[in-house]
């Protein structure tokens, strides 16, 4: 009991908490606005966007499920070696003999449809709620560019297990590149490193799936939870809310 009062009073305490212990309706305040988690939900919410009718949970869903991507595709990544003799038998031995590999592997692919699915009914939800309309016109622009960063994920994904459907998946995928007006060659020539899909494509496609599309991935989401926030909350079933002009209704 006593280290619990004077804990509050070090040093590193403070250093990491800067609000006391005491239960004042101020510092309950600031203890959710100074914590960074719950700092991602408005000091004050109305009832009423508490209730799951109101998002559907569907955005926490989708970033939950993100982070399930993240933590599996990183133990995927201790077997898999993106290498055109290799990268199919890694599979293999994934099914075969790593323990729990199937496991491992199957709750990565599942969790990227489930992501896509999720993100799709969240892009409806937010439309329905017609909480794309000012002052969170920019949120959806950012969600835009979310959605088509999942769509990257899970199709750079696909070339990864070199298998028939995912040599003749990405074949007809970047040939449906090439089709594209003024820059369509060199958009699949930059995918593909080269004219044909092989050792450079399968290089290029494991960097941008474990690297670069999850680092803006996540730098959008840190965006868009952050605009969430500024613009007042989520809108809710309402569809109604709205902070007035040049008024932000956060700190
Ligand atoms: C990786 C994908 C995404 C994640 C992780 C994500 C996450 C979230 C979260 C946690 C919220 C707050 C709670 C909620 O509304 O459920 C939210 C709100 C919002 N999202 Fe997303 N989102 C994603 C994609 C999208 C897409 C594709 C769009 C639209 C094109 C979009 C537009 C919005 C808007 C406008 C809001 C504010 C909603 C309101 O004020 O009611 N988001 N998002």
């Amino acid at each position: 009991m006593e280290l619990r009062k004077a804990l509050p009073r070090t040093r590193l305490w403070r250093s990491i908490f800067r609000h006391g212990i005491s239960p004042t309706n101020r510092n309950r305040v600031l203890v959710v606005m100074d914590n960074v988690f719950l700092h991602l939900h408005s000091a004050k919410v109305r009832q009423r966007n508490l209730e799951v009718t109101s998002t559907f949970f569907l955005g926490a869903i989708a970033l939950i499920l993100f982070g399930v991507l993240t933590v599996s595709g990183l133990l995927l990544m201790l077997y898999y070696h993106p290498s055109v003799p290799q990268a199919y038998f890694d599979m293999k031995e994934l099914q075969f003999v790593v323990s729990n590999g199937v496991f491992l592997r199957n709750l990565h692919r599942w969790s990227a449809h489930g992501m896509v699915l999720v993100v799709f009914l969240h892009m409806l939800r937010v439309f329905f709620h017609r909480a794309f309309r000012p002052p969170r016109e920019f949120n959806w622009v950012v969600g835009v560019v979310l959605l088509l960063l999942t769509l990257l994920l899970s199709y750079t994904g696909y070339l990864l297990p070199w298998d028939q459907l995912a040599f003749w998946g990405v074949s007809v995928g970047t040939n449906m590149a090439r089709a594209m007006p003024l820059l369509g060659s060199e958009v699949r020539y930059l995918l593909l490193g080269g004219n044909i899909v092989g050792e450079n494509a399968l290089l290029r496609f494991y960097v941008l799936h474990c690297v670069l599309l999850p680092l803006v991935l996540a730098l959008g989401v840190a965006v868009h939870l952050w605009r969430v926030r500024k613009d007042g909350g989520v809108v809710g079933s309402g569809g109604r809310r709205r902070p007035r002009a040049g008024k932000e209704e956060e700190p």
